[in-house]
């Protein structure tokens, strides 16, 4: 499962610009016509802006605001020095006391580090806009949810709107490799890295790092978790790529970090060992740190894959993950570095014949017993589900585990079980059921999202992150409409309170234009296709039935004999793994009360997982009051039916969007209501040759 993915430029060509240099703009668009009832309300306003702080992140929110202006408004604004007439004000607290007594203590006290106000002063004519923070990252974030107010056309009379990032870190993760691939990239090549160097576009980078910053995302890994020969040099002397890469991303606050071999030791140094416990190997670490942060002063820290799919790790010497990462955070933690530690960690070498092996059980077998062991500069990053980003999971039982642990949730925001940007999911509705989770772990109420944030047990260092879907195709994502999973990963981080709807309509706005139709239409197309894709692939939470290494097309028992430990072990008579405490691999005793219980009971157990947690005969009645085989068949029959709808909703929207991108979305739904169609004949025929139970409805099934 570590081979590198296809990017889709590499299977299909769509007549789309690929790997070239122009791109496109995403949701930073500014266009012209948008907002005339918002622009005309804000009368003089938006003609001239105060800006009197220096630094580079701010300069950035000055540039950004006054070409955001200049874009939608066709004229540029003038920079002013005086506060006397009408104007925006873009104030970092501590910089500038004239513009900062426009603020009150009560206002300037609730506002956090990354925190900013933005707030109608005076009366007309002289009335003001204030965007203001403490800090210059915070002026960055206020004025781009400035510049979505104004794309989105609301009224700014009277605003007064205060927000803080619920979440401490908001990590976008790049798997992209130095040579310039990237694993389960669907998009083209990395816009980082190309030939083992820096890749050449840097205005494309910036241009990433503004996307970024535009949603709130304040880290950076740039490197591929599965840390190869040529990656291990970064902390090397590759080192000078790291520092471009930073200068790069600094600018719009975003602090990079580095996927780290846990065997460098070895691999760089001249040591036998990289026993953590090890004087020598812990010194090593030490030195390594310190020529780090004499090359970037603000580095954010590590990544770590240890112990996990051949990846080096300290069970290789007989110690325990908590150990290993101490160690690693001893050697950041003069310099204010983190260890990100994830926890990742199975057996990849099962045999299928064992049915008491339970890879689901993994991450919380490996790490429960380690609560309160790691020091405060690691953060345990956790999957979302015990499996791997499959399109039905529930969601790990770790995040109710960890009350003396900083923990971090990671999401993939690349779709390599999700159609690889060329099926339509969007993820956002998924991501919100995941951070709503109660996991009951301080006490009712506790959703995993108040576990990251650091709220449930009041931890420090917590966060998100999620493994990005970008590269170099002119369109960023691969699927235009793909754009919008990248956009609303960044939105949940900053605020996981906001409604998949509320995100949706923010995206659809700046992307697309808020003419009604297109508005509702798009709005429609995305909520819906995450349940779309459910609905034709694998069934009732089993997973896995994709084709092996690439990921890619149904083929139901791809990995049912292999080592991967992901078996939905059909038979002729049942379905489904059984992991009930009652009589299968207990991995429901993994969760919490009254999880565990709602899990275990096929009573109470959650229909769309319910062949998660339990093995069921073919003929067993769900709550629908159909067969499990029934059930199957009707839904990958209505997932095709489903797929062709999004099509014709689509078409609908011919003359209202520019042709480029109306047509490339268009090839893309052709694809993909010919690829569920090729899921529902696989998946269909392979139950009916299985089970002879023939469909109620008399369809054809192969
Ligand atoms: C999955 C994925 C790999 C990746 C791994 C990980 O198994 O297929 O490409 O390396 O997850 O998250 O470490």
């Amino acid at each position: 499962m570590t081979n590198v993915g296809k990017s889709s430029s590499d299977i299909v060509s769509t007549g789309i610009r690929e790997n070239c240099k122009e791109y496109d703009s995403c949701w930073l668009r500014y266009h012209q016509a948008l907002q005339e009832s918002c622009l005309s309300d804000s009368g003089d306003v938006l003609k001239y802006i105060y800006y009197n702080s220096s630094g580079e992140i701010s300069d950035n929110a000055y540039t950004e605001l006054t070409e955001g202006i200049a874009r939608m408004t066709g004229s540029r604004p003038a920079c002013v020095s005086s506060l006397d007439g009408p104007c925006v004000v873009l104030m970092v607290s501590g910089m500038d006391p004239k513009a900062e007594s426009m603020l009150s203590k009560e206002e300037l006290r609730s506002m956090k580090a990354e925190g900013f106000l933005i707030k109608q002063v005076d009366k007309p004519p002289t009335s003001k806009l204030l965007i203001a923070s403490k800090s210059e990252r915070g002026l960055l974030y206020g004025v781009f949810k400035f510049m979505l107010l104004l794309t989105q056309g609301r009224s700014l009379k009277n605003i007064h709107l205060l927000e803080n990032p619920k979440n401490k870190l908001r990590l976008i993760d790049q798997w992209d490799n130095v040579d310039g691939s990237v694993e389960r990239g669907y998009a083209g090549r990395s816009i980082l890295f190309s030939d083992n160097d820096l890749a050449k576009d840097k205005g494309r980078i910036s241009f990433y790092a503004r996307l970024l910053a535009s949603v709130g995302i304040n880290g950076i890994v740039l490197n591929n978790v599965n840390v190869h020969k040529e990656e291990t040099r970064l902390i090397d002397d590759r080192i000078y790529i790291v520092r471009q890469l930073a200068d790069i991303f600094r600018g719009y606050g975003i602090r990079v970090y580095l996927s780290i071999n846990f065997a460098s030791p070895i691999d760089l140094g001249s040591l036998s060992t990289a026993d953590p416990l090890d004087k020598d190997v812990a010194d090593w670490w030490k030195k390594r740190a310190d020529y780090i942060y004499s090359h970037i002063p603000d580095f954010g820290g590590f990544l770590v894959k240890a112990d996990s799919e051949h990846r080096p790790g300290p069970y290789t010497y007989g110690r325990n993950h908590a150990e290993g990462a101490n160690m690693l955070a001893a050697a950041l933690k003069p310099h204010g570095g983190l260890v990100i530690w994830r926890c990742f960690v199975y057996n990849c070498q099962q045999d299928w014949r064992d049915k008491a092996t339970d890879r689901a059980k993994a991450a919380y077998d490996n790490y429960r017993h380690l609560d309160g062991w790691f020091d405060d500069n690691v953060i345990l990053q956790v999957k979302n589900g015990p499996m791997d980003f499959q399109v039905r999971e529930p969601v790990s039982p770790l995040f109710g585990a960890m009350e003396q642990t900083n923990m971090m949730l990671e999401l993939q925001i690349t779709q390599e079980y999700t159609g690889q940007q060329r099926h339509l999911c969007y993820l956002v509705p998924q991501w919100k059921e995941i951070l709503e989770f109660d996991t009951y772990a301080a006490s009712e109420g506790t959703p995993v999202k108040r576990v990251i944030d650091g709220s449930a047990f009041e931890r420090a260092n917590c966060g998100i992150a999620g493994v990005s879907n970008i590269g170099s195709d002119y369109n960023w994502t691969g699927h235009y409409l793909a754009q919008a999973n990248l956009y609303g990963y960044g939105r949940l981080a900053w605020d996981p309170d906001l409604s998949a709807e509320e995100i949706t309509r923010e995206w659809i706005s700046c992307t697309f234009g808020n003419d009604p139709a297109v508005m509702a239409t798009i709005s429609e197309m995305l909520l819906a296709s995450w349940l779309i894709y459910e609905s034709y692939t694998a069934p009732l939470g089993i997973g896995w039935m994709v084709n092996p290494n690439h990921h890619y097309g149904p083929n139901v028992d791809g990995y049912e004999y292999s080592r991967w430990g992901t078996y939905h072990r059909a038979d002729f008579q049942a379905i489904g793994v059984d992991r009930t405490k009652a009589g299968g691999t207990g991995f429901t005793a993994q969760y919490r009360e009254p999880n565990f219980r709602r899990f275990e009971s096929l009573d109470t157990c959650p229909e769309e997982l319910v062949l998660f947690f339990h093995r069921l005969p073919y003929t067993y009645r769900l709550k629908s009051g159909k067969t499990v085989i029934q059930h199957i068949y009707d839904s990958h029959f209505y997932g095709v039916e489903q797929a062709e709808q999004l099509r014709s909703k689509w078409e609908s929207l011919k003359g209202m969007i520019d042709d480029e991108r109306h047509g490339h979305v268009l090839s893309r739904l052709n694809e993909q209501v010919e690829h569920a169609k090729e899921w529902r004949d696989v998946i269909n025929s392979y139950f009916y040759r299985k089970t002879g139970i023939p469909d109620e409805k008399g369809r054809i099934i192969y």
